[in-house]
């Protein structure tokens, strides 16, 4: 297994706030999103099935609802939030830098 390294996966205008945009890096599917009070970056794909996190709606408290079987994940930590969700998704260090998003993966 290789050392995380930072990865430059898209300009900082391309994430909108309240909006998901997915990235492949280190071959790895990432989810990146703009909250109010930064960027974040997790897995893309579920932990419950293979679903995208990049199809689904990010809520007011800072989720993300699954768009396959509606299960929600707290962006920021990963947590998974309710059923039918058994398993937390894991998240990335993200910088902003040179106006371009890196992410730790
Ligand atoms: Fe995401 Fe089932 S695949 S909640």
């Amino acid at each position: 297994m290789t050392a995380p390294a930072w990865h430059d996966v898209a300009a900082d205008t391309d994430v909108t706030e309240g909006d998901v945009i997915g990235r492949i890096a280190a071959d790895r599917q990432l989810a990146i999103y703009r909250l109010s009070d930064g960027v974040y970056a997790t897995d893309a794909i579920c932990t419950h099935g293979n679903a995208s996190l990049c199809g689904g709606f990010i809520e007011d408290d800072g989720s993300i609802e699954c768009p396959l079987h509606q299960g929600r994940f707290d962006i920021r930590s990963g947590r998974a939030l309710c059923e039918p969700l058994e398993q937390d998704l894991a998240v990335h260090p993200v910088r902003v830098q040179g106006g371009r998003v890196w992410v730790l993966v």
